[in-house]
């Protein structure tokens, strides 16, 4: 009767307001303000204003897509999986680093939302930014199993325990967004800082038990862009989509690192 009609007449509302957020009637429309920079066109950046269709369950990426479908095909920007494993998504919005494809438009409300290319990264175009040099920092904390001696293959693979796994495990989750480089005050200032990812890395592999490497990433930490450069902000942990928590690292990794300086002290000095 009566009671039902309202009964389902509150859920229908209840229902509404869960699936809106609560914050009342959900828009038709929503406008991203977009850095554009086409360097073979034009000397300096602009920025360009589109209004895509609002949808509930749209992230930054989809409304980023559907101006490159309907209405600007000369947009550029980076993204493959669409589910925040790839990490190539990654750009300002609204001034924060994010993986586009997990920022939801209804956590932007009411817009607009400004979208511009990851901080600290030369651009390449539009929203696309130029990674070199962080994919080197990657490779100079040689973020592979160092051995003395490399075990026979007959005598099959390097074993771990459970307990071990775990030591590094949270370290190994990085996906190389490069949200954490963005977020960085310590490169604003010193770009050759070697960085929250590539520290946490190379970090993850001196905490591996399978792994001789701590000397040979030695100079690469112990540099003047090295694990002392960090101030301990904490920025990058707190915009790390995969929880991997880099500032942590660099702590770690500077305990670890004065631990090799004491190591290596005695056979420099008194040898
Ligand atoms: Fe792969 Fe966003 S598209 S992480």
């Amino acid at each position: 009767g009566d009671h039902e009609v309202a009964a389902r007449g509150a859920r229908v509302r209840y229902r509404d307001a869960l699936a809106s957020g609560n914050r009342g009637p959900m828009p038709d429309k929503i406008t991203l303000e977009v850095f554009r920079y086409r360097p073979d066109q034009e000397q300096r950046p602009t920025s360009q204003s589109y209004e895509v269709p609002y949808q509930e369950d749209w992230v930054v990426l989809d409304a980023l897509n559907w101006i490159k479908d309907q209405q600007d095909g000369t947009l550029s920007y980076r993204w493959s999986c669409r589910m925040g494993v790839c990490g190539s998504c990654g750009m300002m919005v609204n001034g924060v680093p994010k993986l586009t494809c997990s920022a939801f438009l209804r956590d932007l409300l009411p817009g607009p939302i400004k979208v511009e290319p990851l901080s600290g990264f030369p651009v390449e175009r539009d929203l696309v930014v130029v990674l070199d040099d962080f994919m080197q920092k990657l490779v100079d904390v040689k973020p592979w199993i160092i051995r003395e001696v490399e075990q026979p293959v007959e005598q099959g693979e390097y074993r771990q325990t459970p307990g071990q796994l775990v030591d590094f495990k949270q370290y190994s989750m990085c996906i190389n967004c490069a949200l954490c480089y963005a977020a960085c005050p310590v490169l604003a200032s010193d770009p050759d800082f070697v960085g929250p990812a590539a520290i946490a890395l190379g970090h993850r592999y001196n905490l591996d038990s399978r792994d001789e490497g701590n000397a040979e990433r030695f100079e690469t930490f112990n540099s003047h862009d090295g694990v002392y450069a960090c101030s301990f902000a904490n920025e990058c942990s707190q915009v790390c989509p995969k929880h991997v928590d880099p500032a942590m690292a660099i702590q770690q990794a500077k305990l670890n690192d004065f631990m090799q300086w004491a190591k290596i002290l005695p056979k420099k000095n008194f040898t």
